[in-house]
């Protein structure tokens, strides 16, 4: 049985500033989801949210880029727009850049991450929400889960990984898309992933066909869009797991080093990206440290079955403290890079003002 499972998120409201989503706002998603669950438009659904992002898991029988399942997260995200602005939450509506729907969230403001499966007799579903990050943040960690042995024992051990994966990488400026297969070339595949702002890996397809899809991450670039900064782009991921594809085990080792992503407060500096459970999804210090949260479960005929906080957990405990340490690391560095980004990535500035100011001022 085919199955599809979109996650599409938008940052429509917080409290206080850009902290955390106000929960009355995510019971009232709940209550909108349960509707459509109902009217069977979909078939399941969770609401959960990362940081100042509201993030909607759904399952139908409808396939991707689907206009009733699109603009069922469209008008989702509207109606608490403006529950937000009545509420006086903070950025209310934030990420809804268009006022009227055009048969799909992209380009409109939320991001998005989907995949359409043939549902094996037992199929675990990994979901990965970031805050106060970028798409590119993905990158590493995917790129370990999927092929870097040292991470994902399977690749050399299981027969069933042996062969590798395949890699389809966005270059998120021209929206263009590269296929490369690993491990023969994987040196291609870090040659662009390495640099995250630029090249983002969007799809990871199993080299059996009878498996398919392994991995989709929302590479929705919100400057780019709105041609101006409107909201860092926080991204989304959903991997599959076991039995031919990594172990959850493999999966969630991927979020254990507390690489450094761009982001951070005002979208500007870099940080340690800090896997937390739900519990302690909120942005707090310098509006941070940016933060992943994850879901697992177990998915048949569409219901999700058993859902679990996958980073409520002690062994992550280590890689929060040193999050921490990085963090306060990074922080001593001020407005010098590298702890502030470099000038093309940063999403606020003040320079052009100050060198208008300055102009005349500058000597041979
Ligand atoms: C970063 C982020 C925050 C804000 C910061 C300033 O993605 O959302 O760090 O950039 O709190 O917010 P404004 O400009 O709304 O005062
Ligand atoms: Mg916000
Ligand atoms: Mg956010």
């Amino acid at each position: 049985m085919k199955t599809t499972i979109s996650l599409i998120k938008a940052d429509i409201g917080s409290s206080p500033g850009h902290v955390t989503v106000y929960e009355p706002l995510m019971t009232l998603a709940e209550e909108l989801m349960e509707k459509a669950k109902d009217e069977n438009t979909i078939t399941d659904f969770l609401v959960f949210n990362a940081g100042d992002d509201t993030e909607l898991l759904m399952t139908h029988n409808k396939g991707v880029d689907n206009a009733e399942i699109h603009k069922l997260a469209w008008d989702t995200f509207m109606k608490l727009g403006t529950e937000a602005r009545n509420i006086g939450l903070y950025g209310a509506g934030q990420d809804l850049l268009k006022d009227t729907f055009s048969g799909n969230v992209k380009g409109m403001g939320p991001g998005c991450a989907e995949m359409e499966i043939e549902e094996r007799p037992a199929e675990p579903i990994l979901v990965f929400a970031m805050d106060k990050t970028e798409p590119g943040a993905f990158n590493y960690p995917i790129f370990q889960m999927f092929a870097n042995p040292f991470n994902t024992a399977g690749l050399i051990i299981d027969p069933k990984l042996h062969d590798g994966f395949n890699f389809s990488v966005m270059d998120v400026f021209k929206n263009k898309f590269l296929d490369l297969s690993c491990p023969n070339e994987m040196y291609d595949l870090l040659a662009l992933v390495g640099a995250p702002s630029k090249y983002v890996i969007k799809h990871v397809y199993s080299k059996n066909p009878e498996l398919g899809i392994a991995a989709s991450i929302s590479t929705d670039k919100l400057a780019l869009i709105a041609g101006k900064y409107v909201g860092k782009d926080d991204p989304v991921a959903i991997v599959r797991s076991q039995s031919g594809f990594p172990a959850v085990g493999e999966i969630v080792e991927a979020f254990t080093l507390g690489h450094l992503v761009s982001g951070w407060m005002r979208g500007s500096h870099r940080g340690p990206l800090m896997p937390v459970p739900l519990e302690y999804s909120q942005c707090v210090r310098f509006d941070g440290p940016p933060r992943v949260v994850g879901l697992g479960f177990q998915l048949k005929n569409g219901k999700i079955i058993g859902a679990v906080d996958l980073f409520d957990d002690l062994s992550f405990d280590s890689t929060r403290e040193k999050c921490n340490e990085i963090a306060e690391y990074m922080r001593r560095h001020g407005p010098f890079e590298p702890g502030r980004l470099p000038l093309s990535e940063m999403e606020y500035t003040t320079l052009p003002d100050v060198l208008k100011k300055f102009e005349g001022r500058f000597r041979e």
